[in-house]
């Protein structure tokens, strides 16, 4: 069996939607084999899908059918740590998780290129699936079928503190609200933003994340899915986070803090309890800069 370790990613970073992502310190493990029938369990007892709907064994055999070759069936072990429909990449890595084991399983003939364009194919657009593949801060631009992409490793001080919510929230659901039309104006307060936090982030210019976080396209409308989601964002601010997004499509704030900010988590989670939002958990993570990575074979 060949193990793979998939980062968790948080995607969008405020105002680049469905163009920027990064992954995160926060792992799945996935172990893959040959097999004639579809042989699939999770090893910590999560319902997971153990026939042909299985995402990270749909996946597999979508890479086989690029490559000609036909998967009568697969052995998979799944450890899901990543929670699922929380905005934290679940089923990025699974598609991840499918692809490059399949990969393997046939001798590597797609490259990393191949996969990153294939990952977003299956989950139609690209900022969880490519870092969750390469790791560090993605930047992507997807036309449907090839993404032209720039991984940049990040070294900061920086956390990226989750608060993640007990209820979940289906990405379908998340897109379902979004407007099919915006307007000049908030087409240009986002683009700004979203170069604004990548060269912030990158150049250590902290202090522009929090309005580098804000946009038009996607947060207003599903802060409204997320009960509360406004109050978690002002307990994170109070106690000192350079900024707070919705992660991916949510329901997930994350906060991005500073280092020195040594208590932030259990102070965020005291405030939470106290404002009787004791169903969010705080999770404290850093920037994974290697991406998916095989480790066992
Ligand atoms: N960019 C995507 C969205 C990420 O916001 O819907 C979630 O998959």
């Amino acid at each position: 069996m060949i193990k793979i370790r998939i980062p968790a990613t948080s995607a969008n970073l405020g105002a680049g939607f469905d163009a920027l992502g990064l992954a995160l310190t926060f792992y799945n493990y996935v172990e893959i084999g040959e097999s004639d029938t579809i042989d699939i369990a999770s090893t910590d007892g999560l319902d997971v899908p153990t026939d042909e709907k299985n995402l990270i064994y749909i996946s597999a055999k979508d890479l086989f059918n690029v490559c000609g070759k036909e998967l009568r069936g697969l052995k998979l072990r799944q450890t899901n740590n990543i929670p699922m429909a929380r905005g934290l990449g679940s089923s990025s890595a699974c598609i991840i998780a499918g692809l490059v084991g399949a990969n393997k399983l046939l001798g590597d003939p797609l490259t990393k290129d191949d996969l990153v364009d294939l990952a977003a194919q299956i989950e139609g657009h690209p900022d969880n699936t490519a870092p969750a593949l390469l790791g560090g801060i993605v930047t992507a631009v997807f036309d449907g079928r090839r993404v032209e992409w720039v991984k940049q490793e990040v070294y900061t001080k920086l956390k990226f503190v989750a608060l993640i919510p007990d209820f979940e929230l289906v990405t379908e659901d998340a897109r379902g609200t979004l407007p099919k039309e915006v307007s000049h104006k908030d087409a240009v307060f986002n683009l700004s933003r979203a170069a604004l936090f990548s060269a912030s982030l990158l150049t250590g210019k902290y202090e522009n994340l929090r309005t580098a976080v804000n946009d038009k396209l996607h947060q207003p409308y599903r802060m409204a899915l997320i009960p509360n989601c406004k109050e978690v964002f002002d307990i994170a601010y109070a106690h000192g986070a350079y900024a707070a997004y919705i992660s991916g499509a949510g329901p997930t704030v994350m906060a991005i803090v500073d280092d020195k900010n040594e208590f932030f988590a259990g102070k965020v989670k005291f405030s939470l309890d106290n404002a009787g939002l004791s169903g969010w958990t705080v999770h404290e993570f850093g920037i994974d800069n290697n991406g998916t990575a095989i480790i066992t074979e």
